[in-house]
């Protein structure tokens, strides 16, 4: 190397950067289409379980190019796209794969992977896409991803990472995508994160990170969706947000969250679904709200709400689901709202919250909520109506195969709203088809709709207004008896 170029290498850490730039350099020169076979084969030997037999033809005998779930460029014949997605592989990436030198896409998500990052993958200085999730990855999310400097997304949600952000990460300034979500990360949401100016989606919910959520993130204005939700964030919600004038989808359900709703959230004009169920917000609805015109799903569940509901909600024409279950609200109602809405103002009156410590911090327990009676969140009461609530609940998945955190139902518990609307005439819209068979139909559907009511008795909001179990039990054996002898008779 020339003597002039070693001198500008002044700092230490700047020496180390060139060196480590030319041991990039160094490596790109000396591979080639052979490399890139040897890499992959390194791979595939590295793959312990292959049920399907899918990377078979990876052999000597064909031309790497020629390979299943390979693209090659047609100008430098060397592999740039490695796609293994949902091929129930089981494995673990060798550090050959660093002299891919040409990769530009990464993509190994839904399969088995497991172990960690090797540090080889940093050779990959043309990769835009790394695309990890669903797999069992684990270990730390590696310092050197800011050495791509062409990274556009990265995700690695549903893994089992741990540790925290590192802050390398915040100087990916091309990245567009990062998906974090679903893992087991700790530690703050740095400041830093205001660096990722081009960022459009941002996917940090269901970990454990903690501390508020910094003003500095409404910087990133090119973001579009954000999910914060089910992590173990406190304070308030910046007014700042208001600043991300893209924003489409934000979700910031469980949490910790308290003050207000930011007012300035609904002068979002592309706004359409906007959550913030399973906090500790306090106030009232703010009448901006009337400022959402592309505004379609509210969720303000199971917080302290309170207040009437701004009559400028009716501005807000494009709305069909508001959720305002478990808060202080008082009425009345504005009487042109509900007509149209989906969920609507569903059993707002009485005021829930979540505060049990361990109850709404991560996912796996979040998935135990739907089935949880409200007043064990707010006064940590286990009780026989309590569990008759989660009885209900129960009764209700089985014979709809819901979950009461379906898609379906929006990241909300409203299964009963859902089947309170569709009873007693649309069983059939909710029940499981497959308990729909045509033989003795109509016997059938009379079961599932005195099941169902009985199930709805059990999961009323008031623990007192329940069922008791002995009841349930006897209505449950009742309507077996009528149901086989209808069958019997037929
Ligand atoms: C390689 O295998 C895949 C499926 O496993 C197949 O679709 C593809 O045609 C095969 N390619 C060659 C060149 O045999
Ligand atoms: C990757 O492979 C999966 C499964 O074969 C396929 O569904 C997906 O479209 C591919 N993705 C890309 C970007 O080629
Ligand atoms: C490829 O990578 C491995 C492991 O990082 C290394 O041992 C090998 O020498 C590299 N180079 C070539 C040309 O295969
Ligand atoms: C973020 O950007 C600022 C200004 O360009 C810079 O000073 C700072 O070091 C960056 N932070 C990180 C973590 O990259
Ligand atoms: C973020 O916004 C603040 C105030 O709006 C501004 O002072 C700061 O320079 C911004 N940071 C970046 C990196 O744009
Ligand atoms: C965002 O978070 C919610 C939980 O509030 C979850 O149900 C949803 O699937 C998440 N969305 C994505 C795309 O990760
Ligand atoms: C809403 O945004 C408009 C234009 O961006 C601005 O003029 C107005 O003051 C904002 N209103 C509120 C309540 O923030
Ligand atoms: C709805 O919007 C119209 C026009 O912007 C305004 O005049 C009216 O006062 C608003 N209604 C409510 C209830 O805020």
């Amino acid at each position: 190397m020339e003597r002039p170029r070693l001198l500008k290498c002044a700092s230490m850490s700047f020496v180390m950067y060139c060196i480590f730039a030319m041991s990039f350099l160094a490596i790109e020169a000396t591979t080639n289409i052979t490399t890139d076979q040897s890499s992959l084969l390194a791979l595939k030997a590295h793959i312990t379980n292959d049920p399907h037999n899918l990377l078979g033809n990876w052999t000597t005998s064909t031309s790497v190019c020629n390979w299943a779930w390979i693209t090659c460029d047609s100008i430098n014949n060397r592999v740039i796209v490695l796609n293994l997605s949902s091929m129930s592989l089981t494995g673990t990436i060798p550090p050959h794969i660093g002299n891919l030198s040409f990769l530009v896409h990464l993509r190994l998500r839904d399969n088995n992977f497991h172990g960690s990052l090797p540090m080889e993958l940093a050779q990959l200085r043309r990769l835009e896409i790394i695309h990890l999730g669903i797999n069992s990855f684990e270990g730390k999310i590696p310092p050197w991803l800011n050495s791509l400097p062409k990274l556009q997304s990265l995700y690695l949600f549903s893994n089992d990472f741990t540790g925290s952000i590192p802050s390398s990460l915040w100087q990916c300034r091309e990245l567009l995508q990062l998906s974090l979500d679903d893992n087991k990360f700790t530690g703050i949401i740095s400041t830093n994160i205001e660096n990722l100016s081009l960022l459009k989606e941002l996917y940090l919910n269901d970990n454990r990170f903690e501390g508020q959520i910094p003003r500095r993130l409404f910087n990133c204005t090119s973001l579009q969706i954000l999910n914060l939700s089910g992590n173990r964030l406190t304070g308030s919600v910046p007014l700042e947000i208001g600043n991300l004038r893209y924003l489409n989808v934000v979700r910031l359900h469980a949490n910790h969250l308290t003050g207000l709703i930011p007012s300035t959230i609904f002068n979002i004009s592309t706004l359409e679904v906007m959550g913030i169920g399973g906090n500790r917000l306090s106030g009232p609805i703010p009448s901006t709200i009337g400022l959402g015109v592309n505004l379609k799903k509210v969720f303000l569940w199971i917080n302290e709400l309170n207040g009437r509901i701004p009559d400028s909600i009716t501005n807000a024409s494009q709305l069909t689901v508001l959720d305002l279950n478990s808060n202080s609200l008082s009425g009345p109602v504005p009487s042109t709202l509900g007509e149209d809405m989906v969920a609507h103002v569903c059993d707002f009156g009485i005021a829930k919250l979540l505060g049990e410590e361990d109850s709404m911090t991560q996912t796996r327990t979040l998935a135990t909520i739907g089935y949880m009676a409200p007043e064990y969140g707010s006064e940590g009461i286990v009780s026989a109506r309590g569990d008759v609530y989660s009885f209900g609940i129960l009764m209700i998945e089985t014979f709809t195969r819901k979950k009461p955190i379906d898609n379906m139902f929006e990241e909300r518990l409203s299964l009963q709203c859902w089947i309170k609307e569709a009873l007693p005439h649309s069983v059939t819209q909710v029940a499981d088809s497959n308990l729909l068979v045509e033989e003795n139909l109509p016997a059938k559907k009379d079961c599932i709709l005195s099941i169902l009511q009985v199930a709805l008795d059990c999961t009323v909001e008031l623990p007192k207004s329940r069922l008791d179990i002995t009841k349930v039990l006897g209505e449950l054996e009742n309507i077996k008896t009528k149901f086989q002898k209808r069958v019997a008779r037929t």
